[in-house]
């Protein structure tokens, strides 16, 4: 790789997010993500520097199509072209159907899906034109098994991997490969989230019987962007301690 390859990961900030920028930053890319919260993002990014771990940021809500394109000139105009799209940015406003609201469903379905129109439209011309590129989508285990209490999310995140594997067709003779992980539940802030006695009952679930580590999932996402995965693409990596085995 002559020269260093720039990537733009959604939700750097997070729990799942701020693994992947270290996992990124350790194999030689610029990392670049975007914040909402300035203060607590220039906090976040100190601490990664202090780390030897440079971040650029750059203010950007993904549900907003104006602020990611504003965003994305941003990150180019500082750092350089992406090359590597990781679509991380999630939430989740659970509740059965019966009760949920449209509020609720539109927060989830912006965030999470319409989000990867938002950041891959932007960046898709320039990467088709340079002949490479590497796009990932970070999705979820529920997109795949569906989850009590969580239609909106599952809903996003099975459309996830459907805007995968249509781009991935459109792309591949542009050497761009683009592809899915799907975690299972990880010991973030979002999964602590959940209810103690519900969580317990989710644990007791799980083959390798514990959560998982970020890092598990960064590891996972770097596997994709490494040369030697070039022939990789439309794919689903699920990874989530034998929770689901879906194939
Ligand atoms: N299967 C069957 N029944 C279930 C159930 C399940 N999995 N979960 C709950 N129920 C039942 C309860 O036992 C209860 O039954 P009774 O009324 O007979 O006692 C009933 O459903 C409760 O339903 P309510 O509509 O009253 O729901 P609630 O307001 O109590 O909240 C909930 C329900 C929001 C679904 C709550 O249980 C919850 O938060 N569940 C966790 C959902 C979850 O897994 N979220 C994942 C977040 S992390 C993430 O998303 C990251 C990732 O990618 C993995």
């Amino acid at each position: 790789m002559s020269q260093q390859r720039v990537a733009l990961v959604t939700g750097g900030t997070g729990g799942i997010g701020t693994a992947i920028v270290r996992q990124l930053a350790g194999m030689g890319f610029k990392v670049a993500t975007n914040y909402r919260d300035e203060a607590k993002a220039n906090a976040w990014r100190d601490k990664l520097a202090g780390e030897g771990v440079p971040v650029f940021i750059a203010k950007g809500d993904v549900s907003d199509p104006e602020s990611c394109a504003s965003m994305v000139r941003e990150i180019e105009a500082n750092v350089g072209p992406v090359d590597i799209l990781v679509n991380n940015a999630g939430i989740t406003r659970d509740s059965t159907f019966h009760k949920m609201t449209y509020q609720q469903w539109i927060e989830v379905v912006n965030t999470n899906l319409n989000s990867c129109f938002n950041v891959t439209r932007p960046v898709i011309e320039g990467m088709r034109a340079r002949k490479w590129g590497r796009i990932v989508q970070i999705s979820s285990i529920n997109g795949q098994k569906g989850q009590y209490g969580q239609a909106n999310y599952a809903a996003s995140k099975a459309g996830m991997h459907g805007f995968t594997i249509s781009l991935a067709q459109e792309n591949a003779r542009f050497g761009i490969t683009v592809n899915t992980v799907s975690p299972g539940y990880v010991g973030t802030d979002m999964v602590m989230a959940v209810p103690e006695e519900v969580r317990e009952k989710i644990v007791a679930q799980i083959p390798l019987g514990r959560l998982g580590k970020p890092e598990e999932i960064a590891h996972a996402v770097g596997f994709f962007l490494d040369d030697n995965a070039s022939w990789i693409t439309g794919a689903n990596l699920a990874i989530n301690g034998g929770h689901y085995m879906g194939w």
